[in-house]
């Protein structure tokens, strides 16, 4: 039975699904992979930013002037969570070239296997933009929810997150510790493993994107 997110759009176009089975595919070459995952995030920060709110202008074509819609309110920043968030970028700079982009590094603590914080380095202004987290796995949800945490800290109020593949306990994870937070996802798997890996997912998102196995 599906399990219901209320918050969670998956974008179900059909661009996405055929590029998330190529980079699925365990034979996909670290080249292909990285230019599959940035095609990909391209179509992601589409379907993300498609509320953002506009205003009408008066503007002059060659022919008359006229009004027309241009983007109003809030600017962006994506944040990255190291270092598989990496690879979602550039996709999304690609569309919107005028954003900033902060960047979170966080390991799980042996012990506690609470995330613990390494690197961070958000844009001065974050508390004033909308802010886009990105993170191509979300497994246990536990990275997500720490960066989450870490940009309300920073006074942040409006904040969405990314993610190619979703685990159901991830997700879970994620709606307890940020109800409403709106999260888009290309799709939702459907176990963790016992290492804690997704199936049946893409293996070790930033091994495959940096061809470091
Ligand atoms: N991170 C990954 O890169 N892959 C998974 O399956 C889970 C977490």
């Amino acid at each position: 039975m599906a399990i219901a997110f209320p918050n969670v759009t998956v974008l179900n176009h059909p661009l996405v699904q055929h590029k998330l089975t190529l980079l699925r595919r365990k034979d996909t070459a670290t080249s292909v992979f990285r230019q599959l995952m940035r095609e990909l995030s391209l179509l992601m920060a589409y379907e993300v930013t498609r509320d953002l709110p506009t205003e009408t202008v008066a503007i002059e074509t060659p022919m008359e002037v006229m009004q027309a819609p241009l983007l109003s309110g809030k600017k962006l920043c994506f944040l990255s969570i190291l270092r598989a968030g990496n690879g979602m970028l550039d996709g999304m700079l690609d569309l919107v070239p005028s954003a900033r982009v902060g960047h979170i590094g966080l390991y799980r603590d042996p012990a506690t296997l609470v995330p613990v914080e390494y690197y961070l380095k958000f844009p001065d202004d974050v508390q004033e933009r909308l802010v886009i987290v990105v993170d191509p796995m979300v497994a246990t949800g536990h990275s997500a929810a720490a960066a989450i945490t870490r940009l309300k800290q920073a006074g942040v109020s409006q904040i969405s997150f990314a993610c190619l593949i979703a685990a159901p306990e991830g997700l879970g994870a994620l709606a307890d510790a940020h109800p409403g937070l709106p999260v888009y996802v290309a799709a939702i798997d459907r176990q963790l493993d016992g290492h804690g890996y997704i199936c049946p997912g893409l293996g070790d998102a930033g091994d495959r994107l940096y061809g470091t196995r």
